[in-house]
């Protein structure tokens, strides 16, 4: 990061010493206000609840422009990465900063796929689980429990470890969400096969039973290998910041990571895709595309506390260009299976076009996002609805691992520590039970 040459004075009306504070430029975006002496030298904090203004870190990894809805992952454009690369390409981009050559990816896919079973012991963790619990909640336990069976690459600090345990968790995590899907419909696991690609190999563990070998069909195995590139990674959203603030403090991977899947489980963040779904249904239910007017009113009503799910974001404030592709990849899905006519894409569609007319939307800057379709291709392909943030959270391994390792081979790094305002009582005296 380069020192601009212009400074910052923070200068107080009570007369307290001023102070100027060096403002750093990026290579893109907006530049930043460093405050890491402010306070040493004034005694106050800065406040900034939800973290709408400041920058936890500087990366090389991601870079979103809001309002041009613009992505790109190591400056590359997320349309060409979509269409032009499959995801481990882009899972190898992410995590050493360039597209691998043809020698490089094929090493890199022969090292993932060479990963993709799981200990035998896994699945007695499963057993544990009703039969009906939400995969997030069996994805937040298994990803926890992978550090007790890797010993050798839990010191997050060795850079060996640290390149094992992300070639480990991108090659697992097809493997545990296909289990946790068949531990919920009581079928029987399905081993990983070499010889598949990473989303094909994804699509026959979850589809595929011993008694029949499930065929894939390319259309579906390249629409789910590029719904894992559009949710690959997405700068400091809340579940990459969580897996940044737990990794500082020094746990191994595996933990940091699985802290990741827990916050990512949340509506208002990967959650969204199930929620925009059953939203859907809901307003199907209602009555289609005939109720969607008194839909859109309960969602203005603040009292309804109804959000229009997979709308809205903290960055963009324009169209997100992974909604985008998510909807060409729906028709192409759509169409392939002759389900054209699906009525939620209708729907949704329709929804979509009178919420972007409407004021409401327009004056808050509210577009859909990555959410808003990616539910009703998943749900095409044959994916159960509770599964949907398992494979957020499948695709989304990469990003995590990729900004973990940066924080971490940052020589500045420090265990993250957030101070506060404090409003609550002051000190006051412990009256004896009895006198209370
Ligand atoms: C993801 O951060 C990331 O990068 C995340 C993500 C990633 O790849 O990691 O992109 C993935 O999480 C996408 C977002 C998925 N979430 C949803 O689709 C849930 C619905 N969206 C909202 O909950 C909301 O838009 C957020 C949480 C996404 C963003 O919320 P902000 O930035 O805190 O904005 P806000 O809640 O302050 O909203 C500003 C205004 C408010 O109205 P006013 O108080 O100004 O009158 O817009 C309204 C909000 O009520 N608003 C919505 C809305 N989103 C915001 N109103 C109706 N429906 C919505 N979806």
């Amino acid at each position: 990061m380069t020192p601009s040459d212009v400074k910052a004075t923070l200068s107080f009306s009570d007369g307290s010493p001023q102070m100027d504070l060096p403002l750093y430029k990026g290579t893109i975006g907006p530049d930043v206000i460093d405050i890491r002496k402010l306070y040493a030298q004034t005694g106050k904090f800065t406040y900034d609840p939800g973290f709408l203004s400041t920058a936890s870190c500087n990366s090389t990894i991601t870079y979103i422009d809001g309002d041009k809805g613009e992505l790109l992952y190591r400056g590359y454009p997320i349309e060409q990465l979509a269409t032009n690369c499959d995801y481990l390409e882009t899972c190898y981009l992410l995590l050493y900063g360039e597209l691998p050559s043809p020698s490089q990816k094929e090493e890199f896919v022969n090292r993932v796929t060479n990963h993709t079973m799981v200990n035998e012991q896994m699945q007695f963790f499963l057993r544990g689980f009703r039969r009906d619990a939400h995969p997030m909640a069996v994805m937040t336990g298994l990803v926890g429990a992978l550090s007790a069976f890797y010993h050798d690459s839990t010191d997050i600090n060795n850079p060996e470890h640290r390149e094992i345990a992300a070639i480990r968790l991108i090659a697992k995590m097809p493997t545990l969400v296909a289990m946790a899907y068949k531990y919920t419909i009581g079928q029987p696991y399905i081993y990983p096969k070499n010889d598949l690609s990473y989303a094909g190999n994804f699509m026959r563990m979850m589809f595929a039973t011993p008694c029949e070998e499930y065929k894939p069909n390319d259309v579906l195995v390249r629409a789910m290998d590029r719904i894992f590139t559009l949710h690959a990674d997405h700068e400091q959203n809340a579940s990459t910041s969580t897996v940044r603030l737990c990794g500082s403090s020094g746990t191994n991977p595996f933990a940091a990571i699985a802290a990741g899947v827990a916050c990512l489980w949340g509506p208002a963040h990967g959650g969204a895709n199930e929620a925009c779904l059953n939203m859907l249904n809901d307003i199907q239910q209602m009555g289609g595309v005939a109720k969607i007017g008194e839909f859109i009113k309960q969602v203005k009503d603040k009292n309804s506390n109804v959000k229009l799910m997979g709308f809205g974001h903290r960055v963009y404030k324009n169209y997100d260009p992974r909604a985008k592709l998510m909807r060409e990849t729906c028709h192409e899905v759509l169409n392939e299976l002759g389900l054209h006519d699906d009525p939620l894409f209708k729907l949704a569609m329709e929804l979509e076009k009178i919420a972007l007319e409407d004021e409401y939307f327009v004056a808050r800057k509210l577009y859909p996002n990555v959410d808003f379709y990616s539910g009703i291709v998943q749900r095409a392909i044959g994916i159960p609805v509770p599964l949907f943030t398992a494979i957020f959270a499948l695709a989304r391994t990469v990003g995590w691992i990729a900004q973990l390792n940066e924080m971490i081979g940052d020589p500045e790094y420090k265990i993250g520590r957030p101070r506060q305002l404090f409003v609550g009582a002051t000190q006051r005296n412990v009256t004896p039970i009895a006198e209370r």
